[in-house]
């Protein structure tokens, strides 16, 4: 399946999309919060390579949230480390409006969002060695067998993600999905890349309502951390 969008005004393709599709439908204070706050917290997707220097130039580390979806975790973690740069990436307009709308009433400084397939900015518009860390929460699991292509997590992402964090830079991942937490630890065991593997939770990872629906159903939540060689 080929999946198009088109970006100022440049057709992007993909060939396999890791996100479900949904509506587009907000609320009406989801759009309210993106009209008011897009040109503060919102990221266009540049012409060329993207200036992360610029966008947090006060930021000891940079970071990375990939699939943020209503932004719950991203507004808590950016408030515990304001001296830390968060560059949220959701290719979902609701989750947005709704991160933009939290971000001001917690007064935060740290978080910019961009909407978009992650991917094209792997792709095309992130410097090398530019980012210090990655946070992957809960990435769609796609639990059943003919779904399992659309995973995130497989050695393509590996190749895409690796030139751009930093060395001794980390990616943290968290799934309540068991057979998909055992997929990603073979793909990183397979990559010289990457050393790491599962950690216990983290304190200063938040709970959030999609983490707590798995919790709910019984699901076992696996951290996995691997650190750029
Ligand atoms: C299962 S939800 C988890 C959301 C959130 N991290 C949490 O823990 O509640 C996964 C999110 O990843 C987003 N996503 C999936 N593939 C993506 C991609 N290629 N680029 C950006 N976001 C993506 C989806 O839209 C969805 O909101």
């Amino acid at each position: 399946m080929l999946i198009q969008s088109c970006k100022n005004g440049a057709m992007e393709t993909r060939s396999v999309r890791t996100y479900r599709l949904r509506g587009s439908r907000i609320t009406r204070s989801q759009a309210s919060a993106l009209d008011r706050f897009w040109t503060t917290y919102g990221v266009e997707i540049p012409e060329g390579r993207l200036n992360l220097q610029e966008l947090f130039p006060e930021s000891k580390k940079i970071i990375m949230e990939i699939g943020f979806g209503m932004g719950e975790a991203t507004a808590l973690v950016g408030q515990d480390f304001p001296d830390d740069g968060f560059l949220a990436v959701e290719v979902h307009f609701p989750g947005v409006g709704k991160l933009m709308a939290r971000i001001e009433e917690l007064g935060l400084k740290n978080i910019r969002i961009m909407e978009t397939d992650v991917h094209i900015l792997f792709e095309e518009h992130l410097e090398d060695a530019s980012l210090d860390g990655i946070h992957l929460f809960f990435p769609d699991p796609w639990p059943k067998k003919k779904h399992n292509k659309r995973r995130i997590v497989n050695a393509e992402f590996l190749s895409l993600i690796a030139p751009k964090i930093k060395p001794g830079g980390f990616i943290h991942i968290a799934t309540d999905w068991v057979p998909y937490a055992e997929v990603i630890a073979e793909v990183f065991a397979a990559s010289d890349l990457f050393s790491g593997g599962v950690v216990p939770r983290p304190d200063w990872r938040p709970l959030t309502r999609f983490e707590g629906q798995g919790i709910t159903k019984d699901h076992q939540v696996t951290d996995l951390r691997y650190i750029r060689k």
